[in-house]
């Protein structure tokens, strides 16, 4: 009986300290584990004389009782002083005003680039993508554009070495060339990006977008461009007619050139695209020129196709009545949140963009 009141009385002193549930469990192990002081009591049972076991057993069974209640009685209480040092800790204060959501705006260029890529998409146009640093040649020599071209000076570029072999891209034309070189015809694509030159004035940035339409195939011909044209700006505008007119231009990369101007008029000193008896420039298009083919190892005999490129804030700036490009540019979040557009899914509690 001593060993017995031993032990008891050693674990009730040790559970009695201040513990955490990893000793808790230690002194459980220590107890009743496979070689636990208790376990191994029992185990010596029936090494006793036949007349000792019977009380033996019985005050055995009585402090391993006493023990366990303990035990379970001290897991609880640690759990609880747990749940309310989380109480304490942890309350919220619910009188605190709530926190004004930031929502950000899909600026219109953005927007703009969406819905053209979907227009396009319904007729079998897909997305490419090309740098903006380019080099010389994919921006003019490839292009049918050679070195002393009066054309190269006409785009005010912005070069990146003194060898002039490095600049930023001056349209997205480029972007056809990388294309055609990366694969086989056919090739019915659209790139739509950002742009630089050195000008800037009301309707001119440093900065700006355009996006590039290509169609090659087998037996491509003015016809198409022009159907396809008729069907974007529509689409693009959201009427049911359209008045267009090809006016004969010159770009070193199609032959024929074209620029397209499409009708509209004022109404209210807004500008209303449509029928009317104005004319409004929008975009530049042609026949890829057969120098431009061979020069991506295309046999001009046997492919032809159709090339444009249309001014991306221009577009914005036409749909939704905004009259000051370099607004465009200003990360001004008065103008971003007049003129931006909503995400699908706006929380409840939005209000506006704030700084
Ligand atoms: N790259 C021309 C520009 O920036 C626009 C253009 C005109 C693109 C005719 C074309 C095109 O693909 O065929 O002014």
């Amino acid at each position: 009986m001593s060993d017995i009141k031993k032990i008891k009385d050693e674990f009730l002193e040790k559970l009695n300290e201040d513990l955490n549930i990893e000793s808790v469990n230690e002194i459980k192990s220590e107890l009743f584990g496979k070689n636990g002081k208790i376990s191994t009591s029992f185990k010596n049972l029936g090494s006793l004389p036949a007349e000792e076991r019977k009380k033996f057993a019985s005050d055995l069974n009585f402090v391993k009782d006493e023990l366990q209640e303990k035990i379970n009685k001290k897991i609880r209480e640690i759990e609880i002083k747990e749940i309310n040092s989380k109480l304490e800790n942890e309350k919220i204060d619910v009188t605190l005003p709530e926190r004004n959501i930031v929502q950000g705006k899909i600026h219109p260029v953005s927007q703009v680039i969406d819905e053209l890529s979907s227009i396009f998409s319904e007729i079998g146009f897909s997305v490419e993508e090309g740098p903006d640093v380019e080099n010389e040649h994919y921006n003019f020599t490839a292009l049918n554009t050679p070195d002393n071209h009066p054309a190269r000076d006409m785009h005010d570029t912005f070069y990146l070495d003194d060898k002039k072999e490095l600049l930023l891209r001056t349209h997205t034309s480029p972007v056809q060339v990388r294309t055609m070189l990366k694969g086989k015809p056919p090739f019915k694509i659209i790139a739509p990006g950002r742009t630089y030159r050195s000008d800037s004035d009301q309707t001119h940035a440093p900065m700006f977008h355009q996006v590039e339409g290509l169609h090659i195939d087998k037996n491509i011909n003015m016809g198409h461009l022009k159907g396809c044209l008729d069907y974007f700006i529509k689409s693009f505008f959201e009427v049911d007619k359209i008045k267009m007119r090809f006016r004969p231009s010159h770009f070193p990369f199609t032959e024929p050139s074209a620029e397209v101007d499409i009708g509209y008029e004022l109404k209210d000193s807004k500008i209303v695209i449509g029928e009317g008896d104005k004319w409004l420039e929008i975009l530049g298009c042609g026949m890829v020129h057969p120098n431009v083919l061979k020069n991506v190892k295309i046999n001009p005999d046997k492919y032809q196709g159709y090339a444009f490129g249309i001014g991306i804030d221009r577009l914005a700036m036409l749909k939704y009545g905004i009259n000051d490009l370099r607004a465009f540019f200003e990360t001004d979040y008065r103008w971003l949140n007049h003129f931006g557009f909503d995400p699908l899914d706006v929380p409840s509690n939005y209000r506006g963009l704030s700084r």
